[in-house]
């Protein structure tokens, strides 16, 4: 056995733990630790690598202190971890892209289905007894065959999203970096081309009647959805959130959807997550997930495995093979 050493915050799936123990010792602490005794294991000198997820933040004032050679975060995104004070500190960091595409696009989609069609509402009719028989007007909802889908960002999981809903036959626009823009030449659209057009932002919010957010979290994006953006969207449209909480202004995303100035929301990530804005909860025309974009069982094996496969090679003072900044590495 090797003495590379590892402080895993919470239970990762199979085969993440295994592979980790074949590779060196673990500790797992009985409870995910708080911000000061992540900072006190970060600093002790006791761990290579910190193996941890979303929820654990990693500032700039811990990175100057911490003794460790890398993070392998549980997740594609690290906007957990202050990335630059990372470099700067020779702490490399590692993250689970590619695998968890498809499944957070299948939750994107399955959010405006269960919005548009008023899915949860109608099951809890059902289990509630209050089903006697069918109806010309119950439950109607709005289309998603037909209608049109703004993407937010035209990475990975935007493009996964778009071709799911052309197969929905929606008209699908795009703008690849709001609230900014940047030119996308067809041969970065590949087989898109022709299919989805590139908008800007202020023609996206006002066309869309799903606007579906796919932006990393960052000084740009944090509020992008704010109250003007809500104003400005069609009083029928529906806002979906599977990016980062904090990319919506939640209470003004409430404030909006109680005075009907947009139709509904569906939402996987929550700004102060798991804490939901005051009187989101109480508002019926939203269907609220728990950040389960990733959750398939293979998806999550999938990305354990890539997440241990990261630690172990920062463990040993190789680059992972999912770095986000190889340009920590220092020989
Ligand atoms: C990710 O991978 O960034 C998800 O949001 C957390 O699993």
């Amino acid at each position: 056995m090797s003495d590379l050493r590892f402080f895993v915050t919470a239970p990762i799936p199979d085969p993440g733990l295994p592979l980790l123990r074949a590779a060196g010792s673990v500790h797992l602490p009985d409870a995910p630790p708080d911000a000061a005794t992540l900072r006190a294991a970060c600093e002790s000198g006791d761990y290579d690598v910190i193996v941890a997820q979303v929820r654990d933040p990693f500032d700039a004032d811990l990175l100057r202190a911490a003794k460790i050679r890398g993070i392998s975060n549980f997740a594609v995104g690290y906007d957990n971890i202050d990335v630059a004070a990372a470099t700067a500190n020779a702490v490399m960091v590692g993250n689970t892209p590619d695998v968890l595409t498809g499944a957070t696009a299948d939750i994107a989609m399955l959010l405006m289905l269960a919005v548009g069609r008023r899915a949860v509402a109608a099951d809890t009719f059902v289990r509630t007894r209050h089903f006697s028989g069918w109806r010309s007007d119950m439950f109607l909802g709005q289309d998603i065959s037909g209608r049109t889908l703004g993407l937010a960002g035209f990475g990975r999981i935007g493009r996964a999203t778009a071709r799911r809903a052309l197969g929905f036959d929606m008209e699908v626009l795009f703008c690849p970096r709001p609230p900014g823009d940047r030119p996308v030449p067809d041969e970065e659209l590949g087989a898109f081309a022709g299919r989805v057009r590139h908008v800007d932002w202020a023609e996206l919010v006002a066309s869309s009647d799903y606007l579906s957010l796919h932006v990393p979290l960052k000084d740009e994006t944090h509020h992008l959805v704010n109250a003007d953006v809500l104003q400005a969207m069609k009083p029928t449209a529906v806002l979906i959130n599977t990016a980062r909480g904090p990319v919506v202004d939640e209470d003004a995303l409430v404030a909006a959807l109680a005075s009907d100035e947009i139709a509904g929301a569906g939402l996987d990530v929550y700004e102060n997550e798991p804490r939901l804005a005051a009187g989101l909860a109480e508002l019926p025309n939203t269907v609220l997930l728990p950040h389960i974009g990733s959750a398939t069982v293979s998806v999550r094996a999938a990305m354990a495995r890539l997440c241990a496969e990261n630690a172990i090679a920062m463990a040993r003072g190789d680059v992972p093979p999912h770095p986000v900044n190889p340009e920590a590495w220092r020989p």
